[in-house]
């Protein structure tokens, strides 16, 4: 059996959650392999929303089993509150969810340190989710990490030595005025909740479990345009976002990869500092804000708004090998009359492109209009219903980018998804 992976193909909050729980039935296994509490994946059924972070987006359909992999950093604190309120809800996980021994853990001083170092970079900061991502990779690529497979007899030891080192590195960074009593008390708590988990070696589980016929989706955080090697350098996550994360994430041999899902919305946006070439600040970007409710489900921050961006997204379907698109949020582009697509760049030479270069600040989109459907998408339940404008829309991205658009999503409920012939 292959490994189909699903990943955001623009700057994150795609709707990775809400697809990856509608396939969940598809599958036996579903596995994160990056990133950490900095997602916030949504996923709405039943009258209910949840957020999750850390936890994988299968864990509400069926019994599957959900693996958090090595290339996730982990905050037992915040995983712990993400737990509990999943077993409160009746979503019980203990005996689903396999965590990786390999998974690196996010200390509260590498939640200081993100806070420090981008204090130290003033107006030039990345404008980070605060949760300690980029230190605990830091760490991790420097060899000074602490892992879920730490969580041993000596832990303690071992925690006191890499918090020492923090405090030195902060002190550096002139950044003192804190006080971890409360937050260590707690971290330690979720230490202890995290004992009870299935610590295990991810990759031979995965592999194994392939092995055995069973058919697994990984489940991507961010989006290629926050990869650390092909993002929006540096304005992007301390992770590989792209397929090839789903590699190093869970130990799967590039020849396991099957499906990649490139996942887009019908538009695009991104939260946090950093170049947004179709970035709208005028009433139209403000509509997509307000339509599409464009608030950051972790940080609460506004989304920066704009069309969608087909130089950025052939360079994703490149680098990702995409195979199949999944459209979201097509239903909040309803009521405009036209609609924009930026399917080159001007560079400020006068140069025209379609290959996305390696500087995206000083671009300039190049558009070209389509007519707006105007007809309300999200009670439709076929592809047949779809009107015309909407269909040649489709065709259009798919024209442009080179691969079938297999899904298309018209609101936030599970079921309003609408999926184009054979998955
Ligand atoms: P993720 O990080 O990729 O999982 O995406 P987020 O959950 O951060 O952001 C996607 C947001 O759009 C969530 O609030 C979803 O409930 C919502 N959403 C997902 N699909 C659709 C859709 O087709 N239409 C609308 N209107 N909202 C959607
Ligand atoms: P999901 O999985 C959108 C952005 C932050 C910031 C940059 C670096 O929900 O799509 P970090 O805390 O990772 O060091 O922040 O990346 N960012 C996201 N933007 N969706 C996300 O996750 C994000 N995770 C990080 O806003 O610009
Ligand atoms: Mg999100």
């Amino acid at each position: 059996m292959k490994a189909d992976v699903l990943l955001g193909l623009q700057w994150g909050d795609e709707g990775k959650g809400k697809v990856v729980d509608v396939l969940t039935p598809h599958y036996d296994v579903v596995a994160r392999f990056q990133g950490g509490p900095n997602a916030g994946h949504t996923l709405e059924f039943g009258g209910e929303k949840y957020v999750l972070r850390s936890i994988p987006s299968g864990i509400f359909q069926g019994n599957k089993t959900n693996i958090i992999g090595n290339g996730v950093v982990l905050a037992p604190d915040l995983f712990m509150d993400e737990a509990r309120e999943l077993e409160r809800t009746g979503h019980p996980l203990r005996e689903r969810l396999l965590i990786s021994r390999k998974a690196h853990l996010i200390m509260p001083t590498h939640r200081l340190l993100d806070a420090a170092v981008e204090a130290s970079k003033g107006a030039s900061k990345v404008g980070t989710t605060g949760k300690g991502i980029g230190p605990a990779y830091t760490d991790k690529v420097a060899r000074t990490g602490l892992r879920v497979g730490d969580l041993d007899d000596r832990f303690e030891e071992k925690y006191a030595y890499h918090r020492a080192l923090h405090l030195k590195q902060l002190e550096a960074l002139n950044y003192t005025d804190f006080d971890l009593t409360e937050v260590e008390k707690r971290w330690m708590e979720g230490i202890d909740y995290l004992r009870q988990f299935q610590r295990v070696d991810g990759e031979h589980v995965v592999n194994a479990m392939l092995a055995d016929g069973k058919s697994v989706l990984c489940e991507g955080a961010q989006g290629t345009m926050l990869d650390v090697d092909f993002g929006s350098y540096p304005f992007v996550t301390s992770s590989n976002t792209i397929c090839a994360g789903a590699c190093t994430g869970l130990g799967l041999a590039p020849g396991r990869i099957g499906h990649v899902y490139g996942i887009m919305k019908a538009y695009c946006t991104r939260v946090g500092a950093g170049p947004f070439p179709t970035e709208l600040f005028d009433e139209d970007g403000r509509r997509m804000r307000d339509i599409g409710h464009e608030y950051g489900a972790v940080t609460g921050r506004e989304r920066r708004c704009g069309w969608v961006d087909l130089v950025a997204l052939r360079y994703a379907v490149m680098v990702n090998g995409v195979t199949r698109l999944i459209m979201m949020k097509s239903d909040v582009l309803d009521t405009f009359p036209v609609i924009r697509a930026c399917t080159s760049y001007r560079l400020p030479d006068g140069t025209i492109t379609r290959d996305f270069p390696y500087d995206i600040t000083d671009v300039t989109p190049v558009y070209e209009e389509l007519p707006g459907w105007q007809t309300e998408l999200s009670h439709l339940t076929s592809e047949a219903q779809f009107p015309a404008a909407f269909s040649d829309y489709i065709a259009f991205i798919e024209r442009e980018l080179g691969v079938p658009v297999a899904i298309v999503s018209v609101g936030p409920d599970r079921e309003q998804t609408i999926v184009r012939g054979e998955l």
